[in-house]
């Protein structure tokens, strides 16, 4: 499968727009920087993902539950996290052009006046380097003021650590175990793009495993090789897949190891999820400034301890545009060149298209008849009769649907539609009352 490395960005994110996967946020009013919209298949596939990542993580764990906290959170949390006082990067403000660039990326950065020129390597001067916070602030209640101030949240995982007590206490669960969650998270990043890979508004699927401390090691390597594991499971090709440990110097003060799931990007190995070991940072904080005690009672040893914490933290739209890059294929067949998005059917926005052959004869009534089968059977279901069946095939190809159903004079005559798989484009003969087993089968046992 040979991609064209070049473009490719380019290509994704045109075929975005034209299929309905991601817009431009406020597009008619001349967008707003780097924030983006998603469209019918684009949160079919965002939901997918999420499904996936909440399947693996919880549905499929008898040792981790899920939460859904507040975006909204008391400020002093994000004191007590660090967040008001650390998460900030350095800038500098080009005195002319008004533009500010993170000092510690000025290599990468372009004058906002004169594109071909580095900021400082045009004739504005820039200031001093001064700290500038990541959160987004804004103000609760009708009076605006700093006893209102709060804060969008910069990552979910502080609300999991607020709730510690209240899940061990309802949900009477006891270390190790976890506690997941997917939401938005907030960052004015200084510099967003990439498209959907850094922007300020995204979301996050986080989980807090907490352990007995002496359990830290080990619980680290089985979430590395967890997470690793779970982008080969859902398709991603294990050669463009890395997992880097940060060196000692990259680490938070607080954390004893920590290691990124990277992918290779059209633009160069990215981060695509981060595992990390917090240790009994978090709880430990937020009990000192609360006055709560986070701690855990062990009934049976009688022994009372601040859990450690190990953190896979990834972003959803980040994993959905990885999805879609790793997916993307321009396919020289014999007579032209089919475009393919080849998602594990888990993945992909929709699961199986139905075509009558021909609109007349009774097949379109049968093919609505199958689709709403398949639709009562859960599949994400599209039905399309417009144009030659060739061209449909290649529509569905394009946003990567993995089979097609087609009924024919066969299925008239016997009940019997015909299956076409995307990837090999090979076609099976079906009973109808086969179909959904089938569908289901083919899900499963799908390999890249
Ligand atoms: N609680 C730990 C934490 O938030 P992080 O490395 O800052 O760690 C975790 O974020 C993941 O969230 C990243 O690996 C990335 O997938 C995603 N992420 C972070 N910032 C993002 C942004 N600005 N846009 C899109 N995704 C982002």
């Amino acid at each position: 499968m040979a991609k064209p490395k070049s473009s490719l960005m380019d290509k994704i994110v045109s075929l975005c727009k034209r299929k309905g996967f991601v817009f431009q946020a406020s597009e008619i009013y001349g967008g707003i920087g780097n924030t983006y919209d998603y469209g019918p298949l684009g949160v079919e596939l965002l939901r997918k993902v999420r499904e996936a990542w909440w399947n693996a993580m919880v549905t499929a764990r008898p040792d981790v539950v899920g939460l859904d906290s507040a975006i909204i959170q008391n400020p002093k949390v994000w004191e007590t996290s660090g967040h008001v006082g650390g998460f900030s990067d350095p800038m500098v403000d080009c005195k002319k052009c008004k533009g500010r660039f993170r000092a510690d990326n000025l290599e990468h950065a372009s004058c906002l006046e004169k594109p071909s020129k580095r900021p400082g390597e045009c004739d504005g001067e820039l200031t001093e380097a001064r700290e500038f916070n990541l959160m987004f602030k804004t103000s609760v209640g009708p009076v605006e003021g700093t006893g209102s101030m709060a804060y969008l949240r910069p990552e979910t995982a502080q609300g999991i650590f607020l709730n510690f007590k209240n899940v061990l206490e309802s949900a009477r669960m006891k270390p190790p175990f976890g506690i997941a969650q997917i939401g938005k998270s907030f960052r004015n990043e200084i510099t967003p793009g990439n498209f959907v890979f850094r922007t300020r508004e995204f979301e996050q699927g986080e989980m807090e495993f907490f352990v007995p401390p002496a359990e830290e090691k080990q619980w680290y390597d089985f979430w590395k090789n967890e997470r690793f594991d779970w982008y080969k499971r859902h398709g991603i090709t294990e050669s463009k897949l890395r997992l880097r440990d940060h060196d000692k110097d990259e680490l938070a003060h607080y954390s004893t190891a920590c290691a990124d799931v990277e992918y290779e990007y059209p633009f160069g190995w990215g981060e695509l999820e981060g595992i990390a070991c917090r240790t009994d940072f978090d709880l430990k904080r937020h009990s000192e400034a609360s006055g709560t005690d986070l701690v855990y009672f062990d009934p049976q040893t009688k022994e009372k301890y601040t859990p450690f914490v190990i953190e896979p933290a990834g972003g959803i739209n980040r994993m959905a545009l990885t999805f879609l890059i790793d997916a993307y294929e321009e396919e020289q067949l014999e007579k032209d060149v089919r475009t393919v998005l080849h998602f594990h059917p888990l993945i992909a926005p929709t699961t199986v298209a139905v075509f009558p052959l021909v609109k007349k004869d009774g097949m379109p009534e049968k093919a609505n008849e199958i689709v709403e089968m398949l639709r009562m059977a859960r599949f994400t279901t599209d039905y399309d009769e417009k144009a030659a069946i060739g061209r449909r095939y290649r529509r569905q190809d394009e946003v990567g649907t993995p089979f097609c159903v087609t009924v024919d004079g066969d299925t008239l005559e016997g009940d019997v539609v015909t299956v076409r798989h995307r990837d090999s484009m090979e076609q099976e003969k079906v009973k109808i009352s086969e179909l959904v087993g089938y569908l289901h089968n083919a899900v499963m046992a799908w390999k890249r």
